[in-house]
């Protein structure tokens, strides 16, 4: 940011302390008391030169305050410089933080650099349950947010879909079986496996009868494999609706049982390379060195059958091989740390070149409804929490018909409803504990969807009123800036650093954040100053500032998977 005022420094800098090309960064403070611009390089000069930080500060203000894009330049505190920016300079900054961010786009298609994303990756054979939320809904906003920056995301779905599960499925159906397989809807299969449970605890030769059933789908007995399929099928088929209302899509879906046929030659290559060993149990294992603290880690049970590590050494090789990516970003709950650190350490050790890997974490859910929290049966379903959502957002609709406009209110209710979980969830650090709560994600103050969606609609309505239908663009100049433009400029020149952030610290709450300033600002703008009644110069700024702030809002939201409405 502030490239021009970074040479202008280096420039000061050099012909007053014969330094040169020294890197300056420059913070945009959103407080107006601190400039527009403000850098502590007078710091880090000082100890470099051995001289008083306040005098080379003073230095470079006096100098920096002579610029013609400078209003005046100030010390502060230890030794910052402040810079207040002429409006014409602020307006040029954004202009060029905007070239600069396309031009950094295209150099970063230009490289076609992948990154694989394994995320939502639920378990066959059961319905998406609330805490599927998680993994895809942070997946699906990471994926964005690379694709957005020009990296080409490989994003898949991981699906559970190999297993001893299959074989117990498999046994319940056979015994408890009432009409075809394929007849079954998710649902039904969810109660096979329940009742197979139930059972189990009262005959133990069930288990057994689902490792036999389960081998002999691995050694490939026909109508266990069509069986397999067909319940594969049936799944997927299901998960389809939630999914697309979610805007959750996939690459590829390539599930554990991908993997089958890939995992004989990883077993060899870690026996030759003695690191798979026969522990006392017979299994084979891999051990880990002492600093790394890790438990061994079964590769091959006793019996001969993989298992779902196993699996994910045969999927990493095919990732890398496949697309050479420079980053696979796992997406999994932080219950599985222990198990990536043993994975990532066995890679290790195979010595494979390895492009970045991360186990993204996220934590838990909690529920602030104690029916949510103390629901009794397995699961609390996604597609029932996403209806709830819309009812809900039905109800709030309806309560403030009074200052709400739409003529469709049924998809006003979906695109709030939906909206208000997916963004409930994002706008939170995924890292702590997180919770869902109905009142926080459906208000329409605070950092919610709705929110959001009523600022979005808000800047539309005032741009319809203007009636343009060409795209407005800021002028060169413009004499003043009242407080509340200024801010919101300032906000909106930092969008393309946070999506920087938020990409690299893979934390889309950081967008989140941003946007719910964003609207802060926009609203404290709107109720300060008349747009459309302003006079002529300061309404075509005052209606492009409304036309940039609604796009940003806009892609930004999109990135978070949430829509927003243009009337509301
Ligand atoms: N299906 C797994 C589970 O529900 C998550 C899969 C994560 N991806 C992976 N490559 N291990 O626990």
């Amino acid at each position: 940011m502030f490239g021009f005022l970074t040479v202008r420094a280096q420039e000061i800098l050099q012909k007053t302390y014969g330094v040169r090309d020294i890197e300056i960064a420059w913070l945009s403070p959103r407080e107006s008391m601190r400039g527009d611009a403000s850098t502590s390089i007078a710091l880090s000069l000082a100890k470099k030169l051995g001289k008083n930080p306040q005098e080379i500060a003073q230095a470079l203000a006096e100098k920096l305050s002579g610029l013609s894009e400078v209003e005046h330049a100030e010390v502060a505190g230890a030794g910052y410089v402040n810079v207040y920016l002429k409006p014409a300079a602020l307006l040029q900054e954004l202009l060029s933080s905007r070239e600069a961010q396309a031009k950094k786009l295209t150099e970063q298609k230009k490289k076609e650099q992948k990154i694989v994303i394994d995320y939502s990756h639920p378990n066959i054979a059961k319905p998406l349950g609330v805490h599927h939320l998680l993994s895809t809904i942070v997946g699906q906003a990471i994926a964005n947010i690379n694709r957005n920056a020009g990296f080409t995301v490989v994003g898949v779905n991981h699906i559970g879909d190999w297993g001893t599960q299959f074989g117990k499925l498999a046994i319940a159906f056979d015994r408890w079986g009432t009409k075809p397989i394929d007849q079954y809807s998710l649902d039904e299969l969810l109660a096979l496996y329940v009742k197979f449970h139930e059972e189990a605890e009262k005959d133990s030769t069930l288990e057994d009868a689902a490792r036999e059933a389960f081998r002999n789908l691995e050694q490939g007995q026909k109508d266990l494999r069509a069986f397999w399929q067909t319940v594969v099928n049936i799944t997927m088929q299901s998960m389809q609706r939630p999914y697309e209302r979610l805007h959750v899509s996939f690459d590829l879906i390539q599930g554990e049982s991908f993997y089958e046929d890939k995992m004989a030659p990883i077993l060899e290559e870690g026996k030759k390379k003695k690191l798979f060993t026969v522990g006392k149990e017979g299994a084979l294992i891999v051990e880990f060195p002492e600093e790394t603290n890790l438990p061994p880690a079964i590769v091959l049970k006793a019996d001969g059958s993989t298992i779902y590590f196993t699996r994910d050494l045969a999927t990493a090789r095919y990732r890398i091989d496949t697309w050479h990516p420079i980053e696979i970003l796992y997406v999994v709950d932080v219950a599985q740390q222990q198990y990536f650190q043993q994975l990532f350490a066995t890679l290790k050790l195979l010595k494979w070149e390895l492009p970045v890997m991360e186990h993204v974490i996220f934590g838990r859910m909690s529920f602030v409804d104690r029916q949510m929290s103390t629901r009794k049966g397995n699961i609390l379903k996604l597609e029932e929490v996403l209806d709830e959502a819309v009812t809900r957002a039905g109800k709030v609709i309806a309560e403030h018909r009074e200052s709400i406009q739409t003529d469709d209110e049924t998809a006003l209710a979906e695109m709030m409803g939906v909206g208000a979980v997916a963004y409930g969830i994002l706008s939170q650090n995924r890292k702590m504990d997180m919770v869902f709560d109905w009142e926080k994600f459906l208000s329409f103050e605070g950092n919610s969807a709705p929110y959001l969606q009523y600022t979005h609609a808000r800047a539309c309505s005032v741009l319809r009123k203007a009636d343009a239908t060409e795209r407005r663009a800021f002028p060169d100049d413009i004499a003043v800036l009242a407080e509340t433009e200024r801010l919101l400029l300032k906000t909106l020149l930092l969008f393309p650093s946070v999506l920087d952030d938020a990409r690299e610290t893979r934390m889309p709450h950081k967008l989140a954040n941003y946007l719910f300033q964003l609207c802060q600002d926009f609203n404290a703008f709107y109720n300060k100053e008349p747009i459309l009644k302003a006079e002529e110069e300061q309404r075509n700024f005052r209606l492009t500032l409304t036309q940039e702030m609604a796009e940003v809002l806009r892609t930004g939201a999109e990135l978070l998977t949430l829509r927003l409405p243009d009337r509301m």
